[in-house]
């Protein structure tokens, strides 16, 4: 099966939609909002004058936003489409910036340049088979002493949506519609992986990767489940038998191998 192949079609379908929707609300981003989240923005810190590779950037809008702060950003993602739109984006808010397309695994082992910081959020391992390669890309990425980034959506909300916790070799493959809200019933068909909060950092560590922080949360800044709700000041929650679900999570690592 060709799961590159899939989710690019997918992805690259998408990629109209999502420019389109209020989720991701372009119009504003292009006169000046950050697309970026408090919580990527408090753990990342300051980026100015460093170089900054956001792995799987989809359209550029968090990958702009960190080079509007400074970042001298590249992004790499497998979708030509979201990438084309990247680069569109850059050159209409006139901030420099390189975007790849490329699947991340051919992007780790073509790749020589390495970086201050990598970073990589929300929505993003699912779409890989083998975090050994990932965390291999990443720490291959970084320069010594480079920090490494991941914000992600928390797998034990998966679970309670019907997912594997634990990995698994077996994909799961299905006929999916996108997140956003103007998706209109419009579905692709995707495979994904799922993967544990310890396969992610062990990976990490195995590639050489010193962890400096995890953290999980309960509030996501995406209403991304029929069943969340929204807490004002604190984002969507999701709760099960009246208790929060952890929604979120964040690594912090530093390459120290
Ligand atoms: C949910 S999005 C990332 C979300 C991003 N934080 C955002 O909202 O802008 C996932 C991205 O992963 C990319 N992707 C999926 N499989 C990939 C692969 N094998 N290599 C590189 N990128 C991949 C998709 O094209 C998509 O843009």
């Amino acid at each position: 099966m060709d799961y590159i192949a899939i989710n690019k079609k997918a992805w690259d379908k998408r990629t109209q939609t999502h420019l389109d929707s209020t989720f991701y609300d372009v119009k504003n981003f292009i006169r000046g909002q950050c697309s970026l989240n408090p919580v990527e923005l408090a753990e990342v810190g300051e980026v100015k004058g460093k170089s900054l590779l956001h792995l799987q950037c989809h359209f550029g809008q968090d990958s702009l936003s960190w080079a509007r702060l400074g970042a001298q950003v590249t992004g790499v993602d497998l979708s030509s489409e979201a990438i084309a739109s990247a680069k569109a984006l850059a050159d209409e808010i006139a901030v420099p910036a390189k975007f790849i397309a490329a699947d991340i695994y051919q992007f780790g082992e073509s790749s020589s340049a390495t970086f201050d910081i990598v970073y990589t959020s929300y929505g993003v391992l699912c779409w890989l088979p083998d975090l050994s390669r990932w965390a291999e890309t990443v720490a291959k990425s970084l320069k010594l002493g480079g920090q490494f980034h991941l914000v992600e959506f928390h797998p034990f909300n998966d679970l309670l949506d019907g997912y594997a916790y634990f990995p698994s070799q077996m994909p799961d493959i299905e006929e999916e519609g996108t997140y956003t809200e103007n998706c209109s019933g419009e579905e692709s068909t995707v495979v994904t992986w799922p993967h544990s909060c310890s396969e992610v950092i062990s990976a990490l560590i195995n590639a050489g990767i010193t962890i400096e922080s995890f953290n999980e949360f309960a509030y996501s800044p995406y209403q991304c489940w029929p069943e969340a709700e929204y807490v004002e000041g604190k984002g969507y929650q999701v709760t099960h038998k009246g208790k929060q679900v952890p929604l979120l999570y964040s690594i912090k690592g530093k390459r120290t191998g």
